[in-house]
């Protein structure tokens, strides 16, 4: 695979001297460039049929192979069980039930959990992994014998001790940063330890309560935040689970199961892989070399984000003027309500490629004139050549100027704000086309019906050829 620009490039107050492009598509995959190139070429902006603006998406399984082969041969004693939450593309989890790798599910939820049982998953390789479930969805997990689940308060306890008497519990600790910072480029993008996950002081006494209820406790549980960009969080987090480990077993409990949960990316995952592996080394060698643990991980990210490219197009401009500081604004048919719910975060989203597509509305596509002033008085500009490279059949602005934008979504929403300080090329026009790759983690499975834009869009899958469907 060709190599691949910075995860997550920050976007925010970049200068045009430290613009990070200039952006080659081949920096996904030379698949998924052909695939971007028939799909823009498909598109005739004349003939508008309904929805030809939207964004697609494409989806490259040989980056989720090569993604799996890694953590294979960097984790081998790490089970993955993947984060459904993350992405559940129904072909993505067809890919991984059918993976030689034997890789489990994290689930969220009833629907979740049904979901993964009806690919004929063994309710063994399932972890009902949300610590505050609702009690019917306890139950449902108790008709279906999906026995590992996590819990961090003792009312989770009463609801399983009402309905799932038999779970196998898992505790899951609050993780936090050893190192915590405001930069938005540090710590993890999203901090899940706000909301889950009882501390190091309280873990004896929630212990204590559980064999008062007479459940059975296997393990720890424990995630470092979803993006974690410092690793030095899983040494940490390891070091704790193994001081958690001998306060269960004053307690009486003899654990098996320690769940490494996720916050893996693909861009410093061999850090974090070495972190883990010297950690468990150190805190857990003797129990590994017994046999007498399973080490489990719950990524999501890390599988599903550089698998998943969407492009969308350019449905609207205003002109800014330059001479006030104004930026030029431009509206794409995805937002924050659609596909790039990774907008709403800081340092989540990639930074877009500009393709140029078919422009239908320009002064000089609407004018018969190739000068540089129309005789209706109205000032056309020359299109610049000289900023566009072509690549495999169509053009990407790689040089030439560069100007201020930002990047609206298309719903009338004020927050449906994709890139607020964008430097991007100049000319982008009605017609053109974004390319945001890495976003296959949270994105499509967050899509709303707000404004009556549609939850449905056409994914291209790339596996021994192309294949089409509308999702
Ligand atoms: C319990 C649990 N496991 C795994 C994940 C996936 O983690 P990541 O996004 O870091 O891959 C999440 C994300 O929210 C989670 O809540």
């Amino acid at each position: 695979m060709a190599s691949r620009v910075q995860e997550n490039t920050p976007y925010h107050r970049l200068g045009t001297e430290q613009w990070p492009g200039p952006f080659s598509l081949s920096n996904v995959s030379t698949a998924t460039d052909d695939v971007i190139a028939r799909h823009i070429q498909s598109i005739d902006a004349t003939e508008c049929d309904l929805y030809s603006e939207d964004g697609v998406w494409i989806v490259d399984f040989a980056i989720i192979r090569n993604q799996l082969e890694i953590w294979e041969r960097l984790l081998p004693r790490v089970k993955m069980f993947y984060a459904v939450k993350t992405n559940p593309n129904p072909r993505l989890l067809k890919y991984l039930v059918n993976h030689p790798m034997k890789i489990g599910f994290d689930c969220a939820s009833h629907t979740e959990v049904a979901e993964i049982l009806s690919l004929s998953v063994s309710s063994d390789d399932i972890i009902y992994a949300n610590p505050c479930k609702a009690p019917s969805h306890i139950r449902y997990a108790s008709t279906k014998n999906v026995k590992k689940m996590t819990f961090d308060n003792t009312t989770e306890l009463y609801k399983i001790k009402a309905h799932f008497p038999d779970a196998e519990c898992i505790l899951r600790f609050k993780a936090h940063d050893p190192t915590p910072s405001n930069n938005p480029s540090e710590g993890a993008l999203y901090e899940l330890s706000k909301k889950y996950g009882v501390t190091i002081d309280y873990s004896r006494e929630i212990l204590l309560q559980a064999k008062k209820l007479g459940l059975n406790v296997i393990g720890l549980a424990f995630h470092v935040g979803s993006g974690q960009r410092n690793v030095r969080t899983y040494t940490h987090h390891i070091e704790e689970a193994r001081r958690i480990w001998e306060i269960a077993r004053e307690v009486g409990y003899t654990f098996t199961v320690l769940d490494i949960g996720g916050g893996f990316m693909y861009s410093n995952f061999e850090e974090a892989a070495s972190a883990v592996n010297t950690a468990l080394d150190n805190e857990f060698g003797d129990m590994i070399e017994q046999g007498g643990i399973d080490i489990v991980a719950e990524p999501g990210r890390y599988v599903s984000a550089p698998a998943f490219t969407l492009v969308t197009s350019v449905i609207a401009m205003r002109e800014g003027k330059e001479e006030t500081g104004e930026k030029r604004m431009v509206y794409i048919a995805d937002g924050l309500y659609s596909n790039i719910n990774a907008a709403f975060w800081p340092g989540e989203l990639t930074y877009p490629t500009v393709v140029k597509g078919r422009r239908a509305y320009t002064a000089k596509s609407t004018l018969p004139t190739s000068s540089a002033s129309s005789d209706s008085g109205i000032e056309v500009e020359e299109e610049d050549n000289g900023s566009m490279d072509q690549e495999g059949g169509f053009s990407t602005f790689m040089r030439g100027g560069l100007q201020e934008y930002s990047v609206w979504g298309p719903t009338c929403d004020c927050m449906d704000i994709v890139i607020e300080d964008a430097v991007l090329p100049k000319g982008i026009e009605v017609g053109d086309w974004f390319v945001f790759k890495d976003l296959g983690a949270y994105s499509f499975s967050m899509r709303t019906t707000f404004n009556g834009f549609r939850t449905s869009h056409k994914i291209y899958y790339i596996n021994e050829g192309v294949d089409i469907d509308v999702i």
